[in-house]
């Protein structure tokens, strides 16, 4: 069996700790590992399959030699590192939105459209943990009755902003249980006991850029560019997993029934789906699972063709490493990791 040079860029950080995970649980074909992160991390040693590690800085020869990268380090990283990478002859499966919207770079979640892969040209994009989530969800749904409308609110998790933003909630947390004031620095205001409806930056339209992600690339990934889409972000006190109430129009009407039915031979969900004895997705039981977990599932009341439903996955898993990997792999398997015809593009100058 080949195995491959695998590089984490950003390995010191919430998503690359995840990445590291998730390599040793499901055994990646791996020869050698290399760990990066900025300067003020070198030196340091993690542990990848009990061998110790040290963690190098990021520079453009770090990627020399590398078959696969993934990157976990912000935006500004990969826009500077990713097309070096690539330019370096490593496949890079990207976790930042620095290349998403990219008409050059496909943004894969394998379980809906891993032949787009294959139009590589060195970058991969690894969508928004909010829109996996809800993809993953929904496209089974949309192969069989073609959705019209979605209307999405997230609950998302503080994790979702790195490591800073832990700490912030649980410093916040003690102070406020113990009657101290808070001073916010991650957020905009106090996120303890708390929800803040902003995340990310505000755009011209009064949407945040967290839920145009939402929005573009759902449509992208499920190559759906009629599909109408409205979000609203909220960021809530919990460490680990995104929620989401997802409102559904489709072209036909879809029973609640159809839909578990559907939904329960689905890949990587799973459905808990019980009111009478209050089984239904968590973010708390959810966490440091694979699954993509959905449940509340009813008819909803304002639309004769409408379905409404519960929707939770940890972020930092299927949100974020977990899909990258699960990327790398259908790579591996279907060896486009270095078509012999494929030169890559540059796409340093986006
Ligand atoms: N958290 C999530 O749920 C999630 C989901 C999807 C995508 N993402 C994306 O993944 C990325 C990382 O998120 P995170 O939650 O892991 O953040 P994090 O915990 O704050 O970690 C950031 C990582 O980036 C590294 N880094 C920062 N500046 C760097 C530089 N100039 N050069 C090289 N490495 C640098 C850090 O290294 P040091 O330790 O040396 O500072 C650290 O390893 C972000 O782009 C984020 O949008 C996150």
């Amino acid at each position: 069996m080949m195995e491959y040079r695998v590089a984490i860029a950003g390995a010191t950080g919430l998503v690359g700790q995840e990445f590291i995970k998730v390599l040793e649980q499901r055994n990646f074909p791996m020869s050698s590992i290399h760990l990066l992160a900025s300067d003020r991390s070198a030196g340091k040693k993690l542990f990848v399959n009990h061998q110790e590690v040290e963690v190098k800085e990021t520079v453009p020869e770090s990627f020399k030699g590398i078959d696969i990268a993934l990157f976990s380090a912000g935006a500004e990283t990969s826009r500077h590192f990713s097309p070096i990478a690539a330019q370096s002859g490593a496949v890079v499966i990207d976790n930042s939105s620095a290349f998403r919207m990219h008409s050059e770079v496909p943004l894969v979640v394998p379980e809906i459209n891993p032949e787009d892969i294959k139009w590589h040209n060195g970058i991969i994009a690894n969508p928004n943990c909010s829109t996996i989530q809800m993809v993953v969800a929904l496209y089974p749904l949309h192969k069989v009755n073609p959705i019209k409308r979605i209307v999405v609110d997230t609950y998302q998790a503080v994790s979702g902003t790195g490591s800073a933003a832990i700490e912030e909630l649980t410093t916040q947390a003690k102070q406020v249980l113990n009657g101290q004031s808070t001073i916010p620095h991650v957020y905009p205001h106090q996120i303890a006991f708390n929800v803040l409806p902003e995340i990310d930056v505000f755009l011209d339209n009064g949407y945040t850029k967290e839920e145009w992600k939402l929005v573009e690339e759902t449509r992208k990934i499920m190559h759906a560019s009629d599909i109408a889409i409205s979000a609203t972000c909220v960021r809530v006190p919990v460490f680990t997993g995104h929620s989401e109430a997802i409102h559904i129009e489709f072209s036909r009407v879809m029973s609640p029934d159809e839909a578990r039915h559907i939904l329960a031979q689905a890949p990587g969900v799973k459905l808990l789906d019980d009111p009478i004895i209050s089984l239904y997705p968590q973010p708390w039981s959810a966490a440091s699972s694979d699954e993509v977990f959905v449940g509340r599932i009813r008819r909803d009341a304002s639309h004769p063709n409408g379905l409404t439903m519960w929707v939770v996955t940890d972020n930092l898993r299927k949100g974020a490493a977990l899909n990258a990997v699960q990327i790398a792999e259908e790579i591996v398997k279907r060896d486009w990791i270095h078509p012999e015809d494929k030169k890559w593009k540059n796409l340093g100058d986006y």
